[in-house]
């Protein structure tokens, strides 16, 4: 299609609200403040090393010291700033109640000379952010929630239980990459439309309307470090992957691990795919990897927006009502199929050691 006949982001948005008549438009402005700040993101993103922008936050001349988020990770300079424009290109224009974000311990307030909104913005400003001084594909997630009404109409601060809304409560969620070329994916609760960043006009033209992630896939994602971890039915589902044609399967699957969620996401958008994050018995302190209310619950929308499931393995991952801002948790997304076996993995009983009568209770390879 030629340039000129796709739409921009702003007119796919003028468009999507004209098919309701009663919305006031404030919500198309949020979502272009968020598109902004990944734009200008992904402007420091590329520039690399050239930036003067890669490397930890916070280090002395020789390299020492450097900050932590409230989480114990070493914070880089990118994360820092990430979360700066996010705020800037945001916190001004009366849409928002507060902010939440991976790099801030608490509530984000928003300072008394702009008026306070109906909205909150939970974000993960970048994520992948290993990846930044390797030059591979790093992103931004956001999630859009409503502010409770209380606080709406107090203009109150914003406070933590303002935020913990379950992920079924968000009415917009996104995503950017900044791989190759920069892209935005976004959900309003009406399927996901995907669009990529034009550099020249500085605009993200709509490419990808209406996504859907196939059912079925023979690509699983999981960082198998992690694997004497694992619980049972995480353990079960990665062997017979592995066992290929000759298992259980009987179709030979591949792995992919870039340890950037929001870029695997993405290829599982794409073309179908499962991304494993589970709960695991590495560290009891932690229940999984990722955050539940910028990670998991956006990136959980999304994939189910466009056909896929989300999951914590146990239970729909949108349904956990949230007990903390920077919540972990474990995480299952992509194929609804193969999201929906490892799920019926967690409730089957594990099942008896394989039926293959080499291994059975009386055989040659058993005391
Ligand atoms: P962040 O950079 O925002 O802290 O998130 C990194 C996350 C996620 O993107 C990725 O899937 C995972 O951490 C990688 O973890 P491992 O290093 O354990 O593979
Ligand atoms: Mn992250
Ligand atoms: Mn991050």
């Amino acid at each position: 299609m030629p340039l000129s006949h796709r739409s921009t982001l702003t007119q796919f948005l003028i468009e999507e609200r004209r098919r309701f008549p009663g919305a006031s438009g404030d919500f198309n402005s949020l979502i272009l403040d968020a598109a902004l700040a990944c734009k200008a993101i992904a402007r420091v993103v590329a520039f690399g090393e050239l930036s003067g922008m890669l490397g930890n936050h916070g280090t002395d001349m020789n390299g020492n010291g450097g900050s932590v988020n409230v989480q114990g990770e070493t914070q880089k300079k990118l994360d820092v700033l990430s979360n700066d424009v996010f705020i800037r290109r945001n916190e001004w224009s009366g849409l928002l109640g507060g902010m939440a974000s991976e790099e801030m311990d608490g509530p984000y307030q928003i300072p008394a000379k702009y008026p306070r909104g109906k909205y909150l913005l939970v974000f993960d400003p970048l994520d992948g952010s290993s990846n930044i001084d390797v030059n591979m594909s790093v992103g931004s997630i956001f999630s859009i929630l409503r502010a409770p009404q209380e606080m709406a109409d107090s203009g109150r601060d914003a406070i933590e239980a303002d935020f913990l809304q379950p992920g079924t409560q968000q009415v917009a969620a996104g995503y950017a990459l900044y791989g190759p070329t920069t892209m935005l994916m976004l959900t309003v609760g009406n399927g996901v439309n995907g669009f990529t960043l034009d550099p020249n006009m500085g605009e993200f033209m709509l490419t990808h309307p209406q996504i859907r992630i196939p059912a079925d896939t023979e690509e699983f994602a999981i960082n198998a470090s992690n694997s004497r971890f694992w619980e049972a039915p995480v353990k079960r589902y990665v062997d017979e992957c592995l066992a290929g044609k000759t298992g259980a399967r009987g179709k030979d699957f591949n792995m992919r691990w870039i340890a950037s969620m929001v870029a695997e996401a993405h290829r599982i958008l794409m073309r179908g795919g499962v991304f494993l994050y589970p709960r695991d018995t590495k560290d009891p302190t932690k229940p999984g990897r990722l955050r539940l209310l910028y990670e998991a619950n956006p990136i959980g929308f999304i994939m189910e927006q466009a056909g896929g499931r989300a999951s914590t393995g146990r239970q729909p991952v949108m349904a956990v009502q949230p007990a903390s801002l920077h919540q972990r948790i474990g995480f299952v997304f992509g194929s609804k199929n193969e999201v929906e076996r490892i799920e019926r993995y967690h409730t089957e009983p594990a099942p008896r050691a394989i039926d293959n009568p080499l291994f059975a209770e009386r055989s040659l390879f058993r005391d």
